[in-house]
């Protein structure tokens, strides 16, 4: 076990009502003194042969979405040098495996999170760089199943709905529109534990396909969509059925999404899938594609117990990025006016973009939550998981910090001499958060935070990053308000 790998809570007492303004990760210091301790000769069959497999080859296979196969030790030879750079850059805008989240800050507990430990990077390191040695291949770990190009990560779904097929000629303009809404078939209301959304196309795989971006192995840059049964209304981003919120959008490079126990999305009866926001890029060649959705569902009883609770926070308008500049700063904020707690992360910025952090701000406590790096090719959401997912009372602060850089180091912006402003082109911005979150009522918050205490065993002087009011003695449920006592504050 790598012990740098995890961020120890820096145990500090608080005194209730006047807590520290912060708290503290211990991480540094322990990946200080975590360099490879191994004396040994690192290999391929010992040591390089399980990262590959746990986090890589879902991709790097043949017939898969990247440019070569790194299963056996003849594939990955030739490739250790870029191996080494490429997990080297850690959380900036070209690491391998495409993850983001900065280690030395913030919560570091997520769902399928495929990230490298700073030990396993330095194994890679020490492989490259002493001749990338095989070793014994009966060291090899049992060789994981290949799977063909068209399989389905969070495994197979329940049910899949394609769009219709769409030629994008190899020389057009980007185009934005509206697909054709296709049924579900659904017969009865479903309860949408994940949703996985793919592209399929006839770019061929692999070194053939001659395209080594992500851009250019897809037409679809991204699809906004929503459900709705026909003789409803259907309104962009609209809310579509008690405790269903809106659905996440399918982006250009994005993974799966896991929604929370308790908090399944609806998809009802005879409801249909509308594609009311597609944009779609002409990659060079006459391609063929469309796009799949593929739902797994809880069970037939199953029923959500929390809602979602809406976050919207971001800067749509009120962007002015400066040509050629490193460093350039964007900030929004928002008021929670419910107890929340936030189930995802999700930066999106465009082309501009390398970084993002969130923090909140609840009395004197300022907490950063998650920072991460940004590769507009790689739009990546952020599970936490359930034990580790911020608990914020109703009105906290959500602060989100954006850092964009337009000078030539960032190899997204086509052109560093342009200024730009707010847009939907790449090459114009956004500046959002659309993470989810969910709602809860006072009791479920407070029986969410005594669960919590109970089950990472927190004591009074624990800080646990992302829930101001975990530590401590447990606090019980506050009297029910009257009416002319409205602080605004949550906890009261
Ligand atoms: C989610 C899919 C995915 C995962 C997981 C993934 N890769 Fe990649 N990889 C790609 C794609 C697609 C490209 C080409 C586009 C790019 O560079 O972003 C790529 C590019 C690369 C390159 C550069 C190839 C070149 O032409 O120079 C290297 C090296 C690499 N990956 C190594 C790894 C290693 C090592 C891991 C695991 C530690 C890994 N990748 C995990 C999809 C993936």
């Amino acid at each position: 076990m790598n012990r740098g790998n995890l961020c120890w809570p820096l145990r500090i007492r608080l005194a209730w009502l006047a807590p520290a303004a912060v708290s503290f990760l211990v991480c540094s210091a322990l990946r200080a003194a975590e360099a490879p301790t191994t004396q040994d000769t690192v290999t391929f069959s010992k040591d390089i042969a399980p990262i590959l497999q746990r986090s890589c080859q879902n991709c790097h296979q043949p017939n898969s979405v990247a440019p070569m196969s790194l299963i056996t030790y003849q594939e990955v030879r030739p490739w250790a040098r870029a191996i080494k750079e490429r997990t080297a850059l850690r959380d900036r805008r070209g690491v391998m495996p495409p993850w983001f989240i900065e280690k030395n800050i913030g919560i570091q507990h997520f769902k399928n999170d495929p990230s490298l430990s700073d030990l396993e990077i330095a194994k890679i390191a020490k492989w490259a760089d002493s001749g990338a040695p095989e070793g014994n291949p009966a060291d090899l770990p049992p060789p994981k199943p290949l799977v063909d190009g068209t399989k389905w990560n969070l495994g197979e779904p329940d049910l899949v709905v394609s769009t219709e097929v769409i030629t994008v000629k190899k020389g057009v303009p980007d185009w934005w529109g509206e697909l054709a809404s296709v049924p579900t078939g659904l017969s009865e209301d479903r309860w949408v534990k994940s949703v996985e959304m793919r592209e399929v196309n006839d770019i061929p795989t692999g070194t053939a396909g001659g395209r080594t971006t992500v851009g250019g192995r897809y037409v679809f840059h991204h699809m906004i969509w929503t459900t709705t049964v026909p003789g409803q209304q259907a309104a962009l981003g609209e809310d579509v059925g008690e405790g269903s919120g809106t659905w996440p959008i399918h982006e250009v490079g994005r993974n799966a999404d896991i929604f929370p126990d308790n908090a399944g999305k609806l998809l009802k009866a005879n409801s249909s899938l509308v594609f009311a926001s597609a944009h779609i890029h002409s990659n060079g060649r006459d391609t063929k594609a469309h796009l799949l959705f593929g739902f797994k569902f809880f069970p037939k009883d199953y029923k959500p117990t929390v809602r979602y609770a809406r976050r919207n926070l971001g800067n749509g308008v009120d962007i002015d990025m400066k040509p050629n500049e490193a460093n350039q700063r964007l900030d929004a904020y928002k008021v929670l006016d419910e107890n929340t707690k936030i189930t995802s992360y999700e930066p999106h910025l465009h082309a501009p973009g390398v970084r993002m952090c969130l923090e909140y701000i609840w009395g004197i406590n300022i907490q950063t939550l998650s920072c991460s790096g940004y590769d507009h090719n790689w739009v990546r959401v952020y599970d936490y998981d359930d034990d580790y997912a911020p608990l914020l009372p109703k009105g906290t602060i959500l602060h989100i910090i954006g850092y964009m850089d337009t000078t030539s180091a960032n190899k997204n912006v086509p052109d560093t001499r342009n200024w730009s402003g707010a847009g939907n082109r790449s090459i114009s911005n956004m500046f959002i958060d659309l993470g989810q979150g969910i709602a809860l009522s006072d009791e479920q918050f407070y029986a969410e935070m005594a669960r919590r205490r109970e089950k990472l065993k927190l004591s009074a002087n624990d800080v646990l990053i992302g829930c101001p009011l975990c530590n401590g003695d447990p606090i019980p449920p506050p009297a029910p308000r009257r009416q002319a006592a409205q602080t605004g504050g949550g906890g009261q």
